[in-house]
């Protein structure tokens, strides 16, 4: 949510910033801007919309310089204008800040500010911090002093970046709390600050992450880390970040989200890897998870954590968990886990599940069971991002940069991962045989060739795409282990398509849903030949009865099925426990090619942002 990037070195800026929010514009893309040091002064171009703006104001005013900082953005307070675009500048225009987050005071701040005389040209909160700087600046302090002196009188989230020509030569970068990370890269003679990975990967790999509370002070020759609550040193390690930049690119893809459901199998194969000890065939995940084999045994109670997809992937872990560790597990929506006044029993593993890491509902949760005494497992695919940091026990999903605001391969990978984690408990609980988890497991390595063969459905998938993509509503229908997939199936239409879909538990549609279904409602039907299949059949008879339109998701081999549904997209068959990783695929698909044909940005859908760092 908003992408702040950075630039101090002797490179020209403006080209190296466009091309960093060009790798960040998943984040928001309500406006985008830059402001440079240049001969002195401080220059700055804004636009309204994506980043594709910006670039042509600038190629009609070009600007150059050796140090800047740039922003887009996903509007919270201030609607998407010119006047609200980042950077904000001082009264004087020689001092520029961008951020990332929300300042709930500013408005208290703010009052003494005018009445100062300081002339604001924005509506949105951020502005405040510039001229709360620009005051300290007036005093001699240095841009680094400056900021340690406003930032703590900052209530909210945010991570926020300064230049100024006042200390030129030097960005001043900061993160507030746990919205909004802010990474620091080093080149050679050269420095970078970013919001996400993937904006300096094509500069650098070796990065440090600033905790919240800590402030960094960037130039051409170094970094210096001070923690904002006393203006201490810190020391921060260098991480060496193993992404490369070929899995950040579209590579040929017409999207990022295309392309991202094409590497499935090679993450499920990378999730696998490495994970199964050879000689007793037990799930290990190695120094990711320190719960002794003595916690597992011990553990009562189990609390899953994720929003929006994440969510849904949290759901099939219960499911997963219940079946083979036989632990209670119960599945929390973050932003109201963390204001309801959850109770934490002894002995409860809470577990995160996020991509980004990032999410601030989820953080917010995390932090919130940990303050009762839970510990906490993560499940992450950003190293160094701050459920790492403030978890206990991290499992990393090894999928590479997601770059399209809807997951997909992230979300593959969390449900392999917990599929892996569900064996784990089971092993180590005694719940689960050796026989069984034997082949639970030559399923799982097999999975990567079945992702394969249904990747080759694809043009099916669209030609259905393209019939339906007209339909205002959609409902989508699951059971058992495939009722968290047709939820995602859902969301994942709504998101892309923006057109209502709904998805429930099959046997709830005689309790309401029923009413909805006529001869205009396409009704996808995950009815693959697992322990629901009995039911789910009697609930596409339902919804034929009624005049609607069935898309089924069957098994492959499944006769008994062809006649009983207007459309049947094949599924190969595995076991029921892994099946979700196979039946999101056609779903993810089917979202996909709904959104392009109706000509939506498939990437950045409106109104949404990946990381999303505000409650
Ligand atoms: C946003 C994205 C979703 C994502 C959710 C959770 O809403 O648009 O695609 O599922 O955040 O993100 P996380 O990084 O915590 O998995």
């Amino acid at each position: 949510m908003c992408g702040i990037v950075g630039y101090v070195g002797s490179r020209d800026a403006t080209p190296l910033l466009v091309n960093g929010l060009r790798r960040l514009e998943y984040r928001g893309y309500d406006s985008a801007g830059v402001a440079i040091q240049e001969n002195g002064g401080l220059e700055i171009r804004r636009a309204e919309g994506k980043l594709d703006n910006l670039v042509r104001v600038i190629a009609e005013r070009p600007l150059s310089g050796r140090s800047g900082i740039g922003h887009t953005r996903w509007a919270t307070h201030g609607r998407p204008s010119e006047q609200n675009a980042h950077p904000h500048v001082d009264c004087g225009a020689v001092t520029a800040v961008i951020h990332n987050g929300i300042i709930e005071n500013f408005h208290d701040l703010k009052a003494p500010l005018v009445e100062a005389g300081h002339r604001f040209s924005s509506e949105t909160d951020t502005e405040v911090v510039v001229h709360l700087v620009e005051q300290e600046l007036a005093q001699g302090r240095t841009l680094d002093e400056a900021a340690l002196r406003v930032l703590p009188q900052l209530e909210g989230a945010a991570a926020l970046a300064f230049i100024s020509v006042k200390d030129p030569g030097k960005i001043v970068a900061a993160r507030i709390s746990n919205a909004g990370a802010v990474i620091v890269g080093y080149g050679e003679g050269e420095s970078f600050i970013a919001s996400d990975i993937p904006a300096l990967l094509e500069h650098t790999r070796r990065m440090s992450f600033l905790d919240p509370g800590e402030l960094a002070v960037v130039t051409a020759t170094g970094v210096t880390f001070r923690r904002l609550e006393d203006g201490a040193p810190v020391e921060k390690a260098v991480q060496d970040i193993q992404w490369d930049l070929v899995s950040a690119a579209k590579s040929g893809y017409k999207h990022f989200m295309l392309k991202e459901i094409y590497e499935q199998p090679r993450v499920v194969s990378d999730t696998l890897i490495g994970r199964v000890e050879r000689e007793s065939g037990r799930v290990a995940f190695d120094d990711d998870l320190k719960l002794t084999d003595a916690q597992v045994k011990g553990l009562r109670r189990l609390t899953l954590l994720g929003c929006g997809t994440a969510g849904y992937a949290a759901l099939a872990g219960k499911y997963l968990i219940e079946r083979l560790a036989r632990i209670p597990c119960d599945v929390e929506i973050p932003s109201e886990y963390r204001y309801r006044e959850p109770v934490v029993v002894p002995d409860q593993l809470v577990v995160a599940l996020t991509q980004s890491g990032e999410t601030v509902d989820t953080l917010a949760a995390m932090q919130e069971a940990k303050r009762q005494g839970a510990r906490l497992l993560s499940f992450v695919n950003v190293m160094g991002s701050q459920a790492t940091r403030l978890s206990d026990d991290v499992i990393y999903l090894h999928a590479g940069p997601e770059i399209s605001v809807a997951s997909t391969k992230a979300y593959t990978a969390m449900l392999v991962d917990l599929y892996l984690f569900a064996i784990f408990l089971g092993q180590r609980r005694g719940t689960l045989g050796k026989e069984k988890a034997a082949k639970l497991l030559a399923d799982a390595f097999h999975l990567p060739t079945l992702i394969d063969a249904l990747l080759q459905e694809e043009p099916r998938i669209r030609a259905l795409a393209y019939r339906y993509h007209q339909a205002r509503d959609f409902l989508f229908l699951g059971r058992g282990m495939n009722y968290p997939t047709a939820l995602e199936g859902a969301h994942k239409l709504k998101e892309l398509s923006y057109s209502h879909a709904e998805g429930t538990a099959a046997g709830e549609m005689k309790h309401g849903i029923n009413a909805l279904i006529d001869e205009s409602l396409p009704v996808v039907a995950i009815a693959l030949q697992d322990s629901t299949y009995r039911k789910m059949r009697s609930n596409i008879q339902e919804v034929r009865a009624r005049a609607g339109v069935v898309i089924a998701l069957a098994s492959d081999g499944d006769e008994e099925i062809e006649g009983q549904a207007d459309e049947i997209v094949r599924v190969p068959d595995t076991n029921e426990l892994l099946s979700p990783a196979l039946a999101v695929l056609p779903l993810h698909l089917f979202a996909y090619h709904v959104a392009d044909r109706r000509g939506n940005d498939v990437d950045q859908p409106r109104n949404l942002a990946k990381s999303v760092t505000v409650e």
